[in-house]
């Protein structure tokens, strides 16, 4: 049996344009996920996954991807079935998978089991993967299941640290980064991912040059973000925070409830705050001078939303035991 585990995500800069070929800054947060696994004599997989209710799941490997699949299960039964179709194996499978934090924060859970995953069968079969091949195995598997994404939950879970990420993977940046300042707010409210690109989608198909042109503005606040955060500089970090924020909201994925957590993040003395992800739910956040961390976590609560203490930068994926 290996245990393996993998971070979760934050974007930092760039979600949406991210998903059209442009790039994105994003960070590892050390809410982690575990996956252990197990060679079974059967050729089946066994999966049990509590946090998402799946529970004494079995399948025989010749089906997997096939049928009535449980969310929960998906990922797993995808990338398993990437990989079994590379590298043929003898028996079966025992997965068995542990969060560190509740699916719902959109920290990518499904992204870092699915990084795991591969990580724990190049070590249990000897094949060896680099980072870039764990990468393309279990990016493959997150577009089998959801048909869209630009892979960086993905990536961030695979490199950790903090990243700078084209669509795709095409560039996996890591970047040097000190003591980011950070306050993490957590809406309440859960979004669909792939729910909101497609309503991004389709607005754009009304003013498509309008949005290209917002998606090449997200992108200069990108490259500028890149240095910035590089030289520690959080008071134009802040600002490029505030002006990304002010794009999201042009894109009609800022929420009233993730904007009214921003502007009071904000008036509590933030460098600056946006959303961070997809919008309209999940998390925002603040970037905070260090007098300030209490009140502007304060702030956040006031506006309903629950400060997620966690830490950035941390270790991509790894063994455990
Ligand atoms: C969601 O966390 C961020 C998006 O840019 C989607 C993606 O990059 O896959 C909206």
């Amino acid at each position: 049996m290996i245990t393996v585990s993998a971070p979760g995500k934050l974007m930092l800069f760039g979600e949406h344009a991210v998903v059209y070929d442009r790039p994105c800054l994003a960070t590892a947060v050390d809410q982690r996920m575990f996956v252990s696994i197990d060679k079974l004599e059967e050729k089946t997989l066994e999966l049990e996954a509590l946090d998402v209710e799946v529970i004494g799941y079995k399948k025989p490997l010749e089906d997997l991807g096939k049928g009535d699949i449980p969310k929960g299960a998906r990922f797993i039964e995808a990338v398993l079935k990437r990989l079994i179709a590379k590298h043929p194996i003898k028996g079966g499978l025992r997965v068995e998978t542990r969060s560190e934090f509740s699916s719902t924060y959109g920290f990518g859970s499904s992204s870092a089991s699915t990084v795991c995953l591969v990580k724990a069968f190049s070590e249990v079969f000897g094949t060896g993967f680099s980072k870039k091949q764990i990468f393309d195995f279990a990016y493959g598997a997150v577009l089998d299941v959801q048909g869209k994404g630009s892979g960086y939950d993905v990536a961030a879970a695979t490199y950790g640290g903090t990243i700078y990420f084209m669509t795709g993977g095409e560039t996996i940046e890591p970047i040097e980064v000190d003591g980011l300042p950070l306050v993490v707010g957590y809406s309440g409210v859960k979004v669909d991912t792939v729910q909101l690109i497609d309503e991004v989608a389709e607005r754009a198909k009304n003013y498509p040059e309008v949005v290209a042109r917002i998606y090449d503005g997200i992108a200069g606040v990108v490259e500028l973000a890149k240095e910035r955060l590089m030289s520690h500089d959080w008071t134009s970090l802040g600002e490029l925070m505030n002006i990304n924020e002010g794009y999201l909201s042009s894109l009609g994925v800022e929420g009233t409830k993730l904007a009214t957590m921003i502007y009071a993040a904000r008036e509590a003395g933030a460098y600056g705050a946006k959303l961070s992800g997809a919008g309209i739910g999940d998390c925002m956040i603040a970037l905070v001078p260090k007098d300030k961390k209490q009140d502007v976590a304060e702030a956040i609560e006031g506006a309903g939303g629950e400060v997620v203490d966690l830490s950035v930068h941390v270790e991509g994926v790894r063994v455990e035991k």
